[in-house]
């Protein structure tokens, strides 16, 4: 492990009011959201949709890094270019999902653990020459009546920690990634305590498996009410309670947080992390990671039509321009 080098890449992805893309949908998520917009789900058109998204005149410009579902990873375009070339020559890095999804946890009802682990030291090397710098991995914790559980919490932390050491020994970075849904009627206050316990949880695992905390990027949920909770939190109550859990179980040797968006609007998702750097400065680089919240408004435009590819690329650049906007304290609602 080369520590310099894993804290260089960490920080490249978050440097300079830039964020990273998350395409690594799998092909069962892929093809939802292929079908929610009358796209036929074939292999075909998840890597047609991915090019277009990858093609984005000025991507780099806002994005470092996008994460790869492992098809993509191999996926040429139909002139027989690596689809990871395209992000290559932008000089965006290449990032690779390693995990093998979130399964049913054993004697816990309603809980996941994500699983993975088998095989993931001979993996790595591979996607490493296939260019991926870093790897991600996410950790899924329900709130529920009686969820979490500590059997789920220490579950997926354990593995989030020995996936964490084993990317660094092939000298990939970790997007260590635990995701408290927002599914539920909780209130702000209760994905707070949870997010704290699951943070907690993860600390302590990774400290015990000997990750480099300055070798990692942490893209957790931010702290904001469930989407069935009556009373939504501000967008300055979501700031105050994510910094504050943060604060408080997030070492400061961590160099860079991306958050995920979780099913937020991408409106909200922006604003929220705008208010968040607002506050700066900080003991971290606060940036994004979204799926969702940079894609959503582009899949909707293109819709598999060849005429609108330009549209939507260039509602993905706007979205991506307001987020590295909002990874500088600099987004204003009024902007979109
Ligand atoms: P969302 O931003 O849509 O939550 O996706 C981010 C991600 O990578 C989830 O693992």
């Amino acid at each position: 492990m080369n520590r310099e080098e894993l804290n260089a890449v960490a920080r490249f992805l978050v440097a300079d009011g830039k964020g990273i893309l998350a395409a690594d949908e799998s092909n069962g998520t892929a093809n939802k959201r292929l079908k929610s917009v009358d796209v036929v789900e074939t292999e075909e058109n998840r890597r047609e949709y991915r090019e277009l998204l990858f093609r984005t005149k000025g991507l780099e410009q806002y994005i470092s890094g996008v994460i790869l579902y492992d098809e993509t990873i191999w996926q040429k375009t139909a002139d027989g270019e690596p689809l990871v070339k395209i992000l290559q020559d932008k000089g965006i890095y290449p990032g690779i999902k390693v995990d093998t999804g979130a399964k049913d946890l054993a004697l816990s009802p309603g809980e996941k653990v994500t699983e993975g682990l088998d095989g993931l030291r001979e993996r790595l090397p591979e996607y490493r020459i296939m260019g991926a710098r870093f790897a991600k991995w996410r950790a899924v914790i329900t709130i529920g009546a009686g969820i979490p559980t500590d059997a789920c919490i220490n579950a997926n932390a354990h593995s989030l920690a020995r996936y964490a050491a084993l990317c660094q020994e092939a000298g990939i970075v970790p997007i260590v990634e635990p995701e408290t849904l927002m599914d539920g009627d909780h209130s702000l206050e209760r994905c707070e305590a949870v997010t704290s316990r699951a943070l907690k949880a993860l600390f302590i695992a990774l400290k015990d498996q000997k990750v480099a905390l300055e070798g990692i990027v942490l893209k957790p949920n931010m702290v904001i009410s469930g989407t069935g909770c009556a009373e939504q939190a501000s967008v300055e109550d979501v700031a105050n309670a994510t910094l504050r859990c943060f604060r408080r179980h997030v070492p400061a040797a961590v160099p860079a947080i991306a958050f995920l968006s979780g099913g937020q609007s991408p409106k909200d998702a922006t604003a929220h992390l705008s208010e968040m750097n607002k506050r700066g400065p900080l003991p971290w680089s606060l940036s994004f990671s979204y799926g969702r919240a940079l894609q959503s408004d582009a899949l909707q435009c293109w819709r598999g039509q060849k005429d609108k590819i330009e549209e939507a690329q260039e509602t993905l650049l706007k979205r991506a321009q307001l987020c590295s906007a909002a990874s500088l304290g600099e987004y204003s609602s009024y902007q979109g």
